[in-house]
């Protein structure tokens, strides 16, 4: 197969400004959703982008997102962008880099462990797992935020996928392998050699043991209540289904690569956004105070009733989309908006272009949780709203996320009485390539509901971690 880089220059594309020799390498690092969005502005659905010596053809727009809904399998694949990254953690086969039917009975082999049944269903204990989480801070601490996020949803996602509550202590090397490997393998903006260093062998290690211990847990004790995705997964493999047991790794680790620092990185802008607007605040502590009047662990009607928590989550995956783009190889000519666009061409398909189009979403730069209720509905025109991708490979875990970092938000703001730290903060962001807050703490100012009531606290986070979750 051609790899994607090979393709032959189409010359009739727009291309996108840069430099001589690095290309349009310094916009795309300080901020690529602006970039792609004034690029799009300029030059139209579709142009060319050179980042260093790598090339891309670049869709984007609302009938960009529609394209790819209707035609991905068609035209495009992911196995040449992701492979490389599976190769690497020792199995061909995860959902990311899966294509055709291979990748249809994949992703329908695990959609059931992600039904809200599972997710929605467990609400209570998810939120007396936080509280107790939360019972072990002290008035006066300092919080990274970010971390906080890390530590808290990386669990939920062991506890309600794996059946795990270990997660924690192996969360810094699932985060340094999926960057290592994501950004050697699938970026490729890291030399391979990063591959070799011992911090990353030994991380690579302990979560590929981590994730088979969890098998072997699951085979040795199943049960018939629980049943989660490494059962899935397992069932699979027993009975034959696409799965062989050298993949069972890979895919038990598949929604650590994918939820942790997506889900993380939203739920720390959204707790920004609440902390530095008031009347925002104000408006979703009444909410969240209602909600937990009747009782420590309310279900999860209780958090979906919730219009303006919901709407402060709808504007950060609008406005903070940590996933802006689909990277894809285009294996079929096709053509785009009166363009050419070649087979082995390497494809972005700059998804969260349309979320700051005004046309769509007026004065997409303010941050309006009110565009989501009845009256409004901005994010409803097809295509314009796709903070968890489009097309096949749409983010399998997008409820299970939502869902998250609702109950999260509500309950980590009923318990603690937060503050921006310092107050003054002004939010700045990184991407590598998932986008992040830099610097962002948060200080406890007190305890606003006696988390500690529902059961022994835990220490605060006494993990093996390589950063705590105080920060200086
Ligand atoms: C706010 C949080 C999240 C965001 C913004 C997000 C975003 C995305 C996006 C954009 C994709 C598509 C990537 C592509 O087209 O190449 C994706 C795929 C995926 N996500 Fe998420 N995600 C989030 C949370 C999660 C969580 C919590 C899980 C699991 C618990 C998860 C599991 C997955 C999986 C398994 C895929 C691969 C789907 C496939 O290839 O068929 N995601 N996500």
């Amino acid at each position: 197969m051609t790899t994607p880089d090979a393709a032959p220059f189409a010359r009739s594309l727009p291309v996108a400004p840069g430099l001589p020799l690095v290309g349009s390498v310094g916009p795309m690092m300080r901020d690529p959703v602006r970039f792609l969005v004034d690029t799009h502005q300029a030059l139209g659905p579709v142009f060319r982008l050179r980042v260093l010596n790598r090339r891309f053809v670049v869709m984007a727009g609302v009938e960009a997102n529609q394209f790819v809904t209707r035609n991905e399998r068609s035209y495009l694949a992911s196995g040449p962008v992701f492979g490389g990254f599976g190769r690497e953690l020792g199995g061909e086969l995860f959902l990311a880099s899966a294509d055709g039917a291979t990748h249809k009975r994949l992703r329908r082999i695990q959609t059931g462990s992600y039904a809200p049944a599972h997710v929605e269903g467990r609400c209570a204990e998810v939120v007396h797992t936080l509280r107790r989480r939360l019972g072990g801070l002290q008035p006066g601490q300092r919080l990274d935020v970010q971390r906080l996020f890390q530590l808290v949803l990386a669990e939920q996602v062991g506890l309600l996928l794996h059946n795990d509550d270990g997660l924690a202590h192996i969360l810094d090397d699932l985060i340094r392998v999926f960057r290592t490997a994501l950004n050697v393998k699938v970026i490729r903006q890291w030399p391979a050699l990063a591959l070799e260093w011992p911090a990353y062998r030994r991380s690579k290690r302990r979560i590929l043991d981590h994730a088979a211990a969890v098998a072997a847990a699951h085979r040795d004790h199943p049960s018939a209540e629980r049943q989660d995705l490494v059962d899935d997964i397992l069932a699979a493999v027993e009975r034959g289904d696409t799965i062989q047991e050298e993949n069972v790794r890979l895919l038990t680790l598949g929604p650590l690569f994918g939820g942790i620092d997506t889900a993380s990185n939203t739920a720390a802008f959204a707790l920004h956004a609440i902390l530095s607007k008031p009347a925002v605040r104000a408006r979703v502590m009444a909410e969240i105070d209602a909600v937990f009047a009747d009782g420590d662990a309310p279900a999860w009607d209780a958090f979906n009733a919730m219009p303006a928590l919901r709407g402060v989550m709808m504007e950060t995956l609008r406005m903070y989309p940590v996933a802006y783009l689909a990277s894809r190889a285009v294996i079929a000519d096709f053509e785009f908006a009166g363009h050419p666009i070649a087979a082995g061409e390497h494809l972005f398909v700059a998804t969260a272009v349309p979320h700051f189009l005004p046309e769509l979403f007026p004065d997409p730069y303010t941050f309006d949780i009110d565009r989501y209720g009845p009256e409004r509905r901005e994010h409803t025109t097809r295509g314009a709203f796709a903070p968890f991708g489009t097309g096949v490979h749409a983010c399998l875990g997008a409820r299970f996320a939502q869902s998250q970092i609702m109950i999260t938000l509500a309950t980590l703001l009923r318990v603690l009485d937060l503050e921006l730290d310092p107050p003054g903060y002004t939010l700045r962001t990184r991407s590598n390539p998932v986008t992040m807050p830099v610097g962002l703490s948060v200080r406890v100012l007190g305890v606003r509901d006696d988390a500690q009531k529902v059961g022994a606290p835990w220490p605060a986070f006494s993990v093996n971690a390589r950063r705590g979750l105080l920060s200086r």
